[in-house]
């Protein structure tokens, strides 16, 4: 039985020149069994008419935020109250906007306000609209607020351009609905460490690394959207922690150590993504070291080796790791999946270009302990986070 059986999804149709793909998609949705209220927006009826929704669901089609089909009923606080899922697709430039900023001056924009359902929005426009800061901006600030994006696809749009502004297919829609319906991940603890650790060389110096915790994050993101309870340690970025997510803020390797003890006996999975320092300074000047003409010498000891700390005490849990590496990737990934008793390692090149610490794309290589390995192209992190999302579901459900 499809998890959408029984379901109330409410469709919000908008504007766009590919109103008429939601015509496939309700019907879709219907036939898998979910009751379908679409609500068609002024401009979406320039496109396609209620007629053909009427027809595929065999439900009233909701255009006017001043109909009331039932009398006794305001429809607009009806449905939202009794919807399962708000899916818009597609969506436009104008509603993202909109929705962002919590306008309601339409049926579709009042009931997204209204509605404490989860929303699924797939947008579908001109790629300069796509990628234009405003509309970029309002993306991040409703997947900030929980919003699931079905990203659109990259192909010849109507307007003849080629580039990403195509609506995602039916199939992938369907399929994100479902994944909100029934999350992959839930009941799943997950650990996730980020970013990099600074230790002190005295009050005001420190040594660390670029890394800006965006693989991490996107991970700790990506997961709970997915329903794992995450709890993301972090050593210091400028990154904002994800929504729904438990944050452990740290400094030194050693304080990254502590934490994931703290809580390792309460998660399944570890994600160990952190640009740990492998040396502190052995002694820490007390104050600030003033400028002086003699040398200084700093003598640097080993820290703790997390990963390594929970490896040696792995029990029922699932390990990955990441290797960040400028020579001799594959061979040193596999070394340290073995030495560290990890399930799966993602081998990545930090000296190529789009990949590595600042970027917000990566290209990676998953390794795995059972010898398979699987090389994966130029990907934004967000992508990355989500296949290896694919490969930890597999580790932890291998049945599922
Ligand atoms: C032929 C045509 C095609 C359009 N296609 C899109 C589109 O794919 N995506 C988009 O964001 N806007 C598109 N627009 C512009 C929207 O229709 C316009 O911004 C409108 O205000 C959207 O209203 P709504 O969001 O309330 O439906 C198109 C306009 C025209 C005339």
């Amino acid at each position: 039985m499809s998890v959408l059986e029984g379901k109330h999804i409410l469709l919000g149709v908008t504007g766009s020149i590919a109103a008429y793909k939601a015509a496939d998609i309700a019907s879709k949705l219907t036939q898998a069994g979910a009751e379908v209220d679409v609500v068609l927006t002024e401009h979406a009826r320039r496109f396609i008419t209620e007629v053909t929704f009427r027809a595929i669901t065999r439900r009233p089609v909701l255009t006017d935020l001043f109909d009331e089909p039932e009398e006794r009923q305001i429809a607009h606080i009806h449905l939202a109250k009794r919807a399962d899922v708000l899916l818009i697709a597609p969506a436009t430039a104008n509603v993202l906007a909109k929705l962002a900023v919590g306008i309601a001056d339409d049926l579709l924009t009042t009931l997204a306000l209204a509605t404490q359902a989860k929303m699924v929005i797939a947008p579908a426009m001109n790629t300069a609209m796509w990628q234009h800061p405003a509309t970029q901006h309002n993306v991040k600030v409703l997947e900030g607020r929980g919003a699931t994006f079905v990203y659109p696809a990259e192909g010849m749009l109507a307007c003849g351009d080629v580039g990403a502004g195509k609506l995602a297919d039916t199939s992938t829609i369907l399929a994100t609905v479902e994944a909100v319906l029934n999350p992959p991940l839930r009941g799943v603890r997950l650990l996730v460490t980020a970013g990099p650790t600074e230790e002190p060389i005295d009050a005001v110096r420190h040594i660390s690394n670029p890394s800006s915790g965006k693989m991490g994050y996107a991970i700790a993101e990506e997961a709970a959207r997915q329903g794992a309870r995450v709890t993301l340690v972090t050593g210091p970025t400028l990154l904002e922690p994800p929504a729904g997510v438990r944050v452990i803020r740290v400094r030194t390797a050693q304080e990254m150590l502590n934490a994931c003890l703290q809580v390792y006996d309460e998660v399944d999975v570890v994600i160990a993504t952190a640009a740990v320092s492998d040396y502190r300074p052995a002694e820490v000047w007390q104050g600030k070291r003033k400028k002086g003409e003699e040398e200084w010498t700093i003598r640097l000891v080993p820290n703790p080796d997390i990963l390594h700390t929970l490896g040696e005490r792995k029990g029922k849990h699932v390990l990955v790791g990441f290797a960040a590496e400028t020579q001799e990737l594959l061979h040193n990934a596999q070394a340290k999946l073995r030495e560290k008793n990890l399930d799966m390692i993602v081998a990545n090149d930090v000296s190529q270009e789009g990949s590595g610490f600042r970027s917000d794309t990566n290209r990676v290589t998953f390794l795995w302990a059972d010898g398979r390995q699987e090389s994966l192209p130029l990907m934004t992190k967000r992508e990355v986070a989500h296949r290896l999302l694919d490969a930890v579901r597999e580790l932890v459900l291998p049945s599922g």
